[in-house]
């Protein structure tokens, strides 16, 4: 069942539903690494998990989860911008996720930007392979969210439904703009 209260339960279930053991997947925005760890299990020892992040506090703190967890050795952590994915990534991805927005607890001015979000998710759909899942949770509620939302939106409301279906997951019913996922799937 997707349909839940919770966001990072909804996109949890999409990683559920599109990474086994041996995919090779991509966070865009690892954060406090919450998605990042999960990503890790689910690919196991065999699979592989990119993730990027130009704070330094957040590859540190993930990587801190990743060892306690020991599947750390499954990951490629990278401190560097995501619009640099194709420098570092050569293969195929079966899923890639971002989160939209600023670190929690942290400094709440280094949020994600529409046009380096958008160059992003653009190498990453060249990367995605046939049939895999490109997930966007938008956090639009702070300064710089809403412009950044609307411009994530559309692009993907645009792109060609002969090679992508493109989805949204809106709570329609919650106050204080709650999360939006974007889920785009290569056809
Ligand atoms: C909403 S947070 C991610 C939360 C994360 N998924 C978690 O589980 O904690 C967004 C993250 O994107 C990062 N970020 C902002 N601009 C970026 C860029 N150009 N390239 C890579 N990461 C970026 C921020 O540093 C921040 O950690």
């Amino acid at each position: 069942m997707i349909f839940t209260g919770r966001i990072t339960t909804v996109v949890h279930r999409i990683i559920e539903d599109s990474v086994r053991e041996g995919s090779i997947v991509l966070d865009g925005t690892v954060g406090n690494g919450n998605d990042t760890l999960y990503l890790a299990h689910r690919v196991g020892k065999t699979g592989k998990v990119y993730g990027f992040d130009i704070q330094e506090q957040a590859i540190e703190c993930t990587k801190e989860k990743l060892i306690k967890e020991k599947v750390v050795e499954r990951v490629e952590l990278i401190h560097d911008t995501h619009t640099k994915i194709q420098r570092y990534v050569k293969e195929e991805l079966d899923l890639v996720i971002f989160n939209l927005g600023y670190l929690p607890k942290s400094n709440k001015k280094i949020i994600t930007k529409a046009e380096s979000t958008l160059d992003a998710i653009l190498q990453s759909l060249d990367l995605l392979k046939n049939g895999g899942i490109l997930a966007i949770t938008s956090y639009y509620g702070h300064e710089g969210g809403k412009e950044e939302k609307d411009a994530v939106e559309e692009v993907v409301s645009k792109l060609d439904s002969k090679f992508y279906n493109v989805a949204k997951v809106d709570f329609l019913n919650r106050p204080n703009n709650p999360p939006i996922i974007y889920m785009i799937e290569k056809n």
